[in-house]
């Protein structure tokens, strides 16, 4: 068994990869956890252990152990004994959504606290670009604007929002829409922002702001490498508000967007899936 670690700039995941045969084929992701990252070395080891007590796995079934991520350039030799190495985050990226997507040659945009857009191609990965804008921004916006920074908190008051109350619309500026976009497409984020504005509107506003700018960044990537569909990954996969407006680009680009199963763990899954460079 490897397991595969990748600590984040918020969380740390742990996956084990069990099973051989055939290239990534012949794999089995059995276990996933996620952990808050504090420091690099706590989180790793911690995640590291809640998998191996939780599990009961046994140290002498551990082959390896490949770390990624942000912190892991932090760490230093082995953990516990185990033959640990490093995998660059962005090979990890690739080899995972290649892994969850089932095929090679795709786009993976993978949103975490920032976000990252890969080309990944059996033969090779290569990082196209990405933004800052992710799940850190909407947590930080959140901070300030909003009476809570939690996620669960976030969500549940941009679902009440209305984006006419902060978002500049075509509509509002013209009579019909223009080119491709009709009048409900936003003009200018946040470039109403009515005094009525309350803090549901101003929460869909932020989840609409990031999800749009990580879309149209996607669609961009897809196009230049000519291909109709991206790979969504990291923990920005899972929020129902930003596939829905993923699905709004859709509509106006005409870029599928695709949501494999435990898209958070995609970094760590790719990191456990990587060979040791010998
Ligand atoms: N449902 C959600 N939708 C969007 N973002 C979310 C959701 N849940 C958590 N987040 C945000 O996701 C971020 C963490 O995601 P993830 O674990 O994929 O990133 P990371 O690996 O720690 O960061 P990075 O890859 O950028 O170094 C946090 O900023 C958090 O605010
Ligand atoms: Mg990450």
């Amino acid at each position: 068994m490897v397991i595969g670690i990748d600590i984040g700039s918020t969380t740390t995941k742990a996956v084990s990869v069990e099973g051989t045969g055939g290239g990534a084929a012949g794999r089995r992701i059995i276990r996933k956890i996620k952990t808050r990252a504090d420091d690099a070395v706590t989180s790793a080891t911690g995640a590291f252990g809640k998998m191996i007590v939780e599990n009961g796995i046994r140290m002498t079934d551990i082959e390896r152990i490949m770390i990624t991520g942000a912190g892991s350039s932090k760490l230093r030799g082995d953990l516990f004994g185990i033959p640990t190495r490093k995998v660059d985050e962005i090979q990890a990226i690739g080899i995972g959504g290649m892994f969850q997507a089932g095929r090679e040659g795709i786009i993976i945009t993978n949103i975490g606290t920032g976000t990252a857009i890969i080309d990944a191609r059996r033969d090779s990965i290569v990082h196209l670009g990405g933004s800052g804008v992710g799940g850190g921004t909407i947590q930080g916006l959140a901070k300030k604007l909003l009476p809570t920074s939690e996620f669960s908190g976030i969500m549940e008051l941009a679902g009440r929002g209305d984006l006419g109350q902060v978002d500049l619309r075509l509509e509002d500026i013209m009579a019909a829409g223009i080119s491709f976009l009709n009048g409900e497409a936003t003009a200018s984020n946040f470039g109403k922002m009515l005094d009525s504005a309350r803090s549901e509107d101003i929460a869909l506003g932020i989840i609409s702001m990031v999800y749009q700018v990580i879309g149209v960044l996607s669609v961009f990537a897809a196009r230049s490498r000519s291909t109709g569909r991206v790979i969504i990954t990291g923990n920005g996969s899972d929020n129902p508000l930003g596939k829905k407006v993923l699905t709004e680009i859709t509509g106006m680009y005409h870029v599928e967007f695709e949501y494999p199963e435990d898209a958070a763990y995609t970094t760590a899954i790719g990191a456990g899936l990587s060979l040791p460079e010998v």
